[in-house]
């Protein structure tokens, strides 16, 4: 059986409502998925949701209710953003999952047998906000700790804890040989610096009961949980265990654990995407859990920087928020996955403005795509009864640049760069319209074979155009290949090659793609 392509995103937590920033995570990975299943490839997708800890123990609370109706009503409404977002995830794991939660103490236990665990007593400072301890080195030079920390509580409590420290170097050496573990390069850097520079403490995987009790409760003792880091880096591979990868399987040595009847070979994950605030628990302790394990590396953590709205912080408490809901209500959900990704590489931060959001539409989907689709379609239908005439090479050259091009940087998760390409044949095909003036050439009927090959030119660019779109805008390029009169979906990349449209071909009703909104 082959290894699938296997891509996840980080899982959420379930303390409010999905936002811009949890999207466009979101919609990253889709279009990588769809891309390489665009190249033959068999991929599982894998998103969801971070149920248990402090944070969501908190919100749950705060509502006056049980922490699991909590999570359930919520969970709810994300699964139902994903549905929105028409993402293409194969599964989709709540860390309530009685399977997560299973194979989550498989892996205590064992690590544990192997003696990676041992206890002893913590008194320092605790923000319960970022569930995360503190030392003096994290005081600002005014003696407090970041407004981001929350309340900071000092403690004094017993606890497990991982031993993190001999590790260092060869975390250290990895990430030198493998330069694309971590992509970009300035996140790369950023952890070699860490490493370099820090000595890693051990890592406290439980928390007491007394003071938190929304948690995997730890299997040798009762009187603690999971510390919710342990917990949700785990799912990326409980869920494969769950699917039977064999990997993982045999790593845990334990023949009880439950399968879903498949055997799929997922482990090593290839592309972990997430954001740039949880770096750190992905490049350090994630690598080292794994390890401990005798589990190999995911090969790729690709991350992504963050959101802004009009310069500002995306924040609930201020009202500064993008409701994508609201967006794909009012622009479809092809012009909001088409915004987030052209106008933000992945790894530095972007800045959401409605005005940016309104001119890219207007420019580059309404009159850049969509007037390209509708004014081709619509003169070959008006000149030519809708039926394809004989083939011609004309824009073959820049379609086959195109084409390369998009499935070069579709390999690299370079997902603007691509858009960029694949509206460099856009552009060229608007162009060709008006070198070559179709409407003119219509009125002179000694011209006819010319206007033939230029409507067959602009056709075709069109359906090129579809498939190299389908990973980013799949209801768009679904719509070109049916007002072409295709049937199937764009869903190769391999149709890709010019003069795929086939002579004598009866196209569909032209209809605009993107209707041009009053502001
Ligand atoms: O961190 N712009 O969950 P989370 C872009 N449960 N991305 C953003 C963003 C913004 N403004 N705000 C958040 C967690 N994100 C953990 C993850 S993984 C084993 C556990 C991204 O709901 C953020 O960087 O706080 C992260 O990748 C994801 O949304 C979930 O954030
Ligand atoms: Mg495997």
């Amino acid at each position: 059986m082959n290894k699938r392509f296997y891509i996840t995103t980080a899982i959420d937590y379930v303390n409010g409502q999905p936002h811009l920033g949890h999207a466009y995570e979101k919609i990253i990975a889709d279009v990588i998925a769809r891309a390489r299943r665009s190249m033959g490839q068999e991929v599982f997708f894998l998103t969801g949701l971070d149920e248990h800890g402090q944070k969501v123990q908190r919100a749950a609370q705060a509502e006056k209710k049980n922490p699991q109706e909590y999570c359930d009503a919520l969970a709810a409404d994300w699964l139902a953003f994903a549905k929105k977002l028409e993402l293409t995830n194969d599964d989709f794991v709540r860390t309530t999952d009685p399977r997560h939660k299973e194979f989550v103490q498989a892996i205590l236990s064992k690590l544990n047998d192997a003696g990676h665990f041992y206890k002893a007593t913590y008194m320092g400072f605790y923000s319960a906000k970022e569930e995360t301890f503190l030392t003096e080195k994290d005081r600002l030079p005014d003696g407090k700790f970041d407004a981001s920390y929350g309340d900071v509580v000092e403690l004094k409590e017993d606890n497990y804890y991982f031993k993190l420290g001999a590790q260092q170097q060869w975390l250290i050496d990895y990430i030198e040989a493998n330069p694309d573990f971590i992509t970009p390069t300035y996140r790369r850097n950023e952890v070699l610096g860490f490493l370099k520079n820090n000595t890693l403490e051990d890592l406290c995987i439980s928390r007491p009961l007394a003071r938190l009790n929304w948690g995997i409760p730890i299997p040798f003792d009762p009187n603690f949980v999971t510390y919710v880091w342990f917990d949700a880096l785990v799912n990326y591979i409980s869920i494969a265990a769950a699917h039977g990868d064999e990997t993982i399987l045999s790593a845990l040595g334990n023949s009880k654990f439950k399968t879903q009847n498949s055997k799929l070979d997922l482990w090593p994950a290839d592309i972990h995407v997430i954001g740039k605030d949880i770096l750190k628990f992905h490049a350090v302790y994630w690598p080292v859990m794994l390890k401990a394990m005798g589990l190999p590396l995911p090969k790729q953590i690709l991350v992504h920087g963050w959101w802004q709205k009009d310069g500002a912080k995306i924040s609930k408490s201020t009202g500064n928020v993008v409701d994508p809901i609201a967006v794909i209500n009012e622009w479809g959900l092809d012009a909001f996955r088409f915004y987030v990704l052209r106008e933000l590489d992945i790894g530095p931060d972007g800045n959401w403005t409605d005005a940016g959001f309104r001119s890219r539409y207007q420019a580059e989907l309404a009159n850049g795509l969509g007037n390209l689709v509708n004014r081709s379609l619509s003169m070959l239908k008006r000149y030519r009864n809708g039926i394809v005439p004989a083939k011609s090479n004309e824009l073959s050259a820049d379609a086959a640049k195109a084409a390369d091009e998009t499935r070069a940087l579709f390999k690299q998760s370079q997902l603007q760069s691509a858009l960029q390409s694949i509206w460099g044949l856009v552009n060229r095909a608007n162009q060709y319209v008006d070198q070559t003036a179709p409407f003119k050439l219509a009125k002179d009927p000694a011209q006819a074979q010319r206007l033939d090959e230029v409507l067959y030119n602009l056709a075709e660019a069109c359906r090129v155009l579809a498939v190299l779109l389908w990973p980013f805008l799949p209801e768009t390029a679904t719509k070109i290949y049916a007002q072409l009169g295709l049937t199937g979906s764009p869903d190769k990349l391999d149709a890709a090659t010019w003069g795929g449209l086939p002579p004598g071909q009866v196209i569909g009703e032209p209809a605009p793609l993107f209707p041009r909104k009053e502001v």
